[in-house]
């Protein structure tokens, strides 16, 4: 069953945001970030004419390349991967604005180029000496990086003046100690002001919808607590591989790589109070209360509350050992031991390889008390409400209720509301990187990971991920490409009274 929503009228206000005029500088240009995702982001906010109007793109990586080959390297990536189709002129306009210097990062030589690069980009756009700098290389180079754009004083101190800020990509660290560490470093050379960590699962339009849905609609807040919810479902199951990331993803699996960062958002995101204010550190500071009040995992209860999985063809994959034991699956179960969550599980689920590529969050309300329409046949088809918010694909939110079968029986029925988002406000939502660019570009931290959030969310999986480290969670591999992750997962589910939702 569709339902008609009306989308908020023109006429109402919204909140259009200024952006200034900047540079943004990206260290790992070329690589495939930036040819992917950054890139088709760009093209598309030019595209819907958010980028400033006065805006540069620098590229810099070791590769000796003019800027006319680097330009024409970007003008196939974004026909590639646009969700846009490239409009030449448009592209000509933009492309006059983009650069690229080669250098070895360890050399200082490099940062002058760069530096007296941006001050001509600057000359000739009006730039007003407005920097963004996209560090899209390999965590361990951020150091010198950082250290390298100090010393060549690109880093301006925040405040009155033209402004710097550095974004850093994910992964931040693979346990705590690195995390410290990372930060540590930031920290000597920038403000935390400055410093934007993406998780572009922030930038998900469904994402923000769960703050939306949860916050400007008064009929969801007395529901959502321990009182109404049964449990809450919160899955990221992908259809792709590992492809080409194996030696990657090899040192990193699931745990790291989706659970500590995409899902414990998603959860926040769900299970936060509201905060004081929509402000970013409003907002953030609620979301890390979720993360401090979560079940600690204990070494005896982390193998009831956690099943691990790799699908078979995992190890021949390129890059990755042929004896792994990294998993590419993870289910969770998870308890928010505050006032609100006490006793009800979030069971997290993710995995490569799988049936269906989906990403969803359901909040299974809990069932009726009392069926008051007596027959059996009758009360089997009174099942609990569930909302859903799909993030994705298919973004939506959905609401499993009952209804009577119209009839002279009594027959009750069990339907779905669906909003579409593209049917509701017409079009794909953008892509993540857009909204997340952009927001740096005008010192919105909201939908950035701030420290205390990534230093939490690693000591609270660490020792879940070092327990799987010491002890096998084989054996291995245990889940057939296209299925639904290992079959135990759903005997596990089975044991808990409940079934996974079917996306
Ligand atoms: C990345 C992970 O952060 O997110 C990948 O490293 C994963 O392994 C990807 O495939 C999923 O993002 P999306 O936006 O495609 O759902």
């Amino acid at each position: 069953m569709a339902t008609r929503v009306a989308a908020i009228p023109p006429s109402a206000p919204t909140r259009r945001v200024q952006t200034p005029p900047c540079t943004l500088v990206v260290f790992g240009a070329g690589g495939d970030l930036s040819r992917r995702k950054l890139l088709p982001a760009l093209y598309n906010l030019a595209m819907g004419g958010t980028l400033p109007d006065r805006f540069a793109l620098l590229g810099v990586a070791r590769r000796g390349l003019t800027n006319e080959a680097f330009r024409e390297e970007m003008r196939a990536a974004v026909s590639e991967f646009s969700r846009r189709r490239l409009d030449p002129e448009l592209w000509r306009r933009f492309a006059e604005g983009v650069d690229y210097v080669s250098g070895d990062f360890e050399d200082g030589a490099s940062f002058e180029r760069v530096s007296a690069r941006l001050q001509q980009l600057d000359h000739r756009f009006g730039l007003e000496g407005n920097r963004l700098f996209y560090l899209a290389t390999p965590p361990t180079e951020f150091g010198t990086i950082l250290r390298g754009l100090k010393r060549a004083g690109l880093i301006h101190p925040p405040g009155a003046g033209p402004w710097s800020r550095v974004i850093l990509e994910k992964p931040f660290g693979r346990d705590l100690e690195s995390a410290r560490s990372l930060n540590r470093l930031a920290a000597e050379v920038l403000d935390e002001s400055q410093i934007f960590r993406i998780d572009h699962y922030l930038g998900k339009e469904t994402v923000q919808n769960i703050l939306v849905l949860r916050f400007a609609n008064s009929i969801f807040e007395p529901l959502w607590n321990r009182k109404y919810v049964d449990y809450v479902e919160i899955c990221a199951l992908e259809t792709v591989g590992v492809g080409t990331r194996g030696k990657f993803y090899d040192q990193t699996g699931v745990l790291r790589d989706i659970v500590q960062n995409h899902l414990l958002e998603v959860l926040a995101l769900t299970a936060m109070e509201p905060p004081t204010t929509g402000g970013a550190d409003d907002i953030r500071s609620e979301k890390l209360k979720v993360l401090n009040a979560l079940r600690d995992p204990w070494s005896d209860t982390i193998r009831r509350d956690v099943v691990l999985g790799q699908y078979r063809g995992y190890r021949e994959e390129p890059g990755v050992a042929p004896d792994s034991m990294v998993p590419t699956y993870a289910a969770l179960r998870v308890f928010v031991d505050n006032w609100r969550w006490q006793g009800v599980p979030f069971y997290l689920r993710t995995g490569k390889k799988l049936k269906k590529r989906a990403t969803e969050v359901s909040v299974h309300l809990q069932p009726i008390p009392l069926s008051l329409f007596g027959r059996p046949d009758v009360c089997e088809f009174v099942k609990p409400n569930v909302l859903t918010l799909r993030i994705q694909p298919d973004e939506g939110i959905q609401l499993e209720f009952a209804s009577k079968v119209p009839g002279d029986d009594f027959m009750v029925g069990a339907l779905t509301m669906d909003m579409k988002y593209t049917e509701a406000f017409g079009g794909e939502p953008p892509e993540a990187y857009e909204r997340l660019l952009l927001d740096a570009m005008r010192g919105d931290a909201t939908l950035f990971s701030r420290r205390d959030w990534v230093e939490t969310s690693w000591g609270w999986i660490d020792p879940i991920v070092r327990y799987f480290e010491e002890h096998a969670a084989g054996p291995f591999p245990n889940y057939e490409p296209g299925s639904w992750g290992p079959a135990h997962c759903d005997e596990w589910m089975r044991g808990e009274h409940r079934t996974w939702r079917e996306p």
